[in-house]
């Protein structure tokens, strides 16, 4: 049991959880938790890398909480946490700050995207070191595999030098972590219903594009019914435009069914009893979950409860891999507690 490879994720307790986030991440998260000693992380500090509200910040990180033990995740087999219950995480972060070349910090995409629709004299540094806090939340756990989205790659990739350069400077003390994009599970990217170029987006302000993990069946439906299709009129399975494969494909993700039954199930279909079909699965998979996890909000403390378990849970590897690293960079330690 002790030595199944390391799995960390974590999401970010902002904007709407939906389809995309349950097929591409928590589906496949939970159907592998068996497999590895998992950390499932609510990354609460990163939120705080963009203007946020800070009630909302506190609800969100419960929900999502709830979320993912609605999803499926167990917390008595995977670890759930919340980074900011951890400081482990800020301690490491300054230290591999302090390893990190600014010029790395300077060429990520995902910064100078979003920094690009700011004015500099008001994007926090914290949008600039975000990627090092996310360094430090998988390397604390010697982490083995980061089951991550494509946006995420470059991400990862400067963990890794990050990891390798710490262990050059001061000696072996990092596990170099690998992602896993998009391989754990079919449905491993959900395109937004009304523009199948993009990725369904939790930020997005308008909301057909997505379904949220939480919309009422009335809701899927109608957002379903209005997703963009092809210029054609019947499914052709082999031959589907990016608006019908997209609905395919969410289809194989709830029901893992092989192509050759897609097409025996859709083909010849007019768009309008695919998007039935399609509603009728996603509120089938969805309801489930959301009444379990309306169950768990009804009682928070019992949420705050599993989430301090987990944060004891995972204190026992930060801790000891921060005593490692303290010591390695020379600083004296810690006078032992009680
Ligand atoms: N940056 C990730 C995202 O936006 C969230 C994240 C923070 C993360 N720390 C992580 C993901 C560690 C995986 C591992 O999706």
């Amino acid at each position: 049991m002790v030595d199944r490879p390391v799995v960390f994720s974590g999401m970010q307790p902002t904007g709407v959880l939906h389809l995309g986030n349950l097929l591409g991440a928590l589906r496949p998260w939970v159907l592998e938790q068996h497999q590895f000693q998992n950390f499932f992380c609510i990354v609460d500090l990163h939120a705080l890398s963009q203007p946020h509200d800070p009630q909302e910040l506190a609800d969100k990180t419960r929900q999502v909480a709830a979320l993912y033990i609605a999803s499926g995740i167990d917390p008595e087999v995977s670890t759930l946490l919340v980074q900011s219950h951890l400081h482990e995480h800020t301690d490491l972060a300054w230290i591999l700050g302090c390893v990190t070349p600014v010029g790395w910090l300077e060429r990520m995409t995902q910064f100078k995207d979003k920094a690009h629709r700011q004015d500099a004299e008001r994007i926090g540094t914290g949008l600039f070191t975000y990627p090092v806090l996310m360094a430090a939340d998988i390397l604390l756990y010697r982490t083995n595999f980061v089951p991550v989205g494509e946006d995420q790659r470059q991400h990862l990739e400067l963990t890794r030098n990050i990891a390798v350069r710490f262990n050059r400077l001061f000696g072996a003390t990092f596990v170099i972590p690998e992602p896993r994009i998009g391989r754990m599970g079919a449905g491993g990217r959900v395109m937004a219903l009304d523009d199948p170029e993009t990725k369904m987006s939790k930020s997005a302000e308008g909301e057909t594009g997505r379904i949220a993990l939480l919309d009422p069946p009335a809701r899927i439906r109608s957002k379903l019914m209005r997703a963009k299709t092809d210029s054609g009129s019947a499914v052709d399975v082999a031959h589907a435009g990016a608006g019908v494969a997209n609905l395919l494909d969410i289809y194989r993700g709830l029901t893992s069914c092989t192509p050759e039954q897609l097409a025996s199930e859709f083909d010849g279909d007019g768009y309008g009893k695919l998007k039935g079909k399609i509603a009728d699965a996603v509120i089938s998979t969805l309801t489930p979950i959301q009444e379990r996890y309306r169950e768990l909000m009804a009682d928070p403390t019992h949420i705050d409860a599993i989430l301090a378990k987990g944060a004891t849970r995972a204190r026992e590897v930060a801790g000891a891999t921060m005593a490692e690293v303290r010591q390695r960079v020379g600083l004296l330690p810690t006078a032992p507690l009680g």
